[in-house]
């Protein structure tokens, strides 16, 4: 009898808006490379069919699912079981559909700190590090570099209960690292910061300001823009001047979607297909 062909397997990216995401070029490239009978797709949904949505998956044959905007906390409901890091960090990017429900993950963190130890070789371990913004991917970041342990973590937000808050759910998880929750830019103690990450979405738009000045930055210190929907931001432009090593948050995109990608199929994802296909030069 001749073998039934297996269903192709729908994967996609959840958001409102959505339409501009980089994920499917980079998803389906790793499908085609590894042959994986596969599609990732946009979905994007209005708030008002999000409980449509999540009840069609099943007939859609949806199988995983990266989470953005503004859904990364609005999708709890639906999820069977978060790990432990998606609890802490408070958002979902990443969901596997399996027979028992759905599984919630958070690959955002993880995969910046792949970016910053695998490709840009910077081990976060006794390190000082100064963080703007405690909105969702500054939890992701902390989360994970606590992991990493570090000296010392200076937290800035516009909105400092949200850093408090941030600050207070790092040191119920983690022992030895100086979690500060600063005031002010000027508190961040710069002048002997080896990592400056900016998570705010500060930067994203033409002539953004640096929330930095430029005089806070030295050589010898990484700053890292978590921005990658242009090329450079004013921050960045600010650090190059300074002859500091510059990141952008593209790298973070490839390693949460690579991590994704192992999430869903199990496979070892393509790293140079993936790079490729987000534009990436040299990884
Ligand atoms: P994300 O999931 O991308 O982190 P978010 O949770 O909405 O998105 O967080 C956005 C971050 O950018 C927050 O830290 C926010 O600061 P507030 O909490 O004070 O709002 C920060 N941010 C946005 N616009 C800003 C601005 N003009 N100046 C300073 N920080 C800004």
């Amino acid at each position: 009898m001749a073998k039934k062909k297996a269903a192709l397997k729908i994967f996609g990216v959840l958001g409102y808006p959505a339409k501009h995401s980089l994920s499917p070029a980079m998803h389906n490239a790793a499908f085609k490379f590894l042959k994986i009978d596969a599609r990732y797709r946009i979905f994007e949904v209005e708030p008002s069919k999000l409980k449509d949505f999540f009840s069609s998956l099943g007939r859609r044959a949806i199988c995983g699912l990266n989470i953005t905007i503004p859904y990364k906390q609005s999708v709890f409901p639906y999820i069977r079981h978060m790990t432990p890091e998606a609890v802490m960090i408070g958002a979902v990017n990443t969901v596997k559909v399996t027979p028992k429900g759905l599984l919630g993950y958070n690959t955002d963190g993880e995969g910046f700190l792949h970016h910053l130890t695998k490709d840009l070789l910077f081990d976060p371990r006794g390190k000082n590090i100064a963080v703007l913004g405690a909105g969702g991917a500054s939890r992701a970041v902390c989360v994970y570099l606590c992991k990493a342990k570090p000296k010392r973590i200076v937290i800035f937000n516009r909105d400092r209960s949200k850093t408090i808050d941030l600050v207070h759910v790092l040191n119920m998880n983690t022992s030895g690292i100086d979690l500060v929750a600063a005031d002010s830019i000027a508190h961040l103690r710069l002048e002997d910061t080896d990592l400056l990450i900016n998570t705010t979405s500060v930067g994203m738009k033409d002539n953004d300001p640096s929330l930095v000045d430029a005089g806070y930055l030295h050589k010898g210190m990484l700053v890292y823009d978590l921005v990658y929907s242009r090329k450079s931001t004013r921050l960045m432009d600010d650090a190059r001047a300074r002859s500091c090593r510059v990141a952008n948050g593209l790298g973070m995109l490839l390693y949460q979607g690579m991590l994704a990608f192992k999430i869903w199929t199990g496979r070892t994802p393509p790293k140079k297909v993936m790079s490729k296909a987000l534009g990436l030069r040299k990884t």
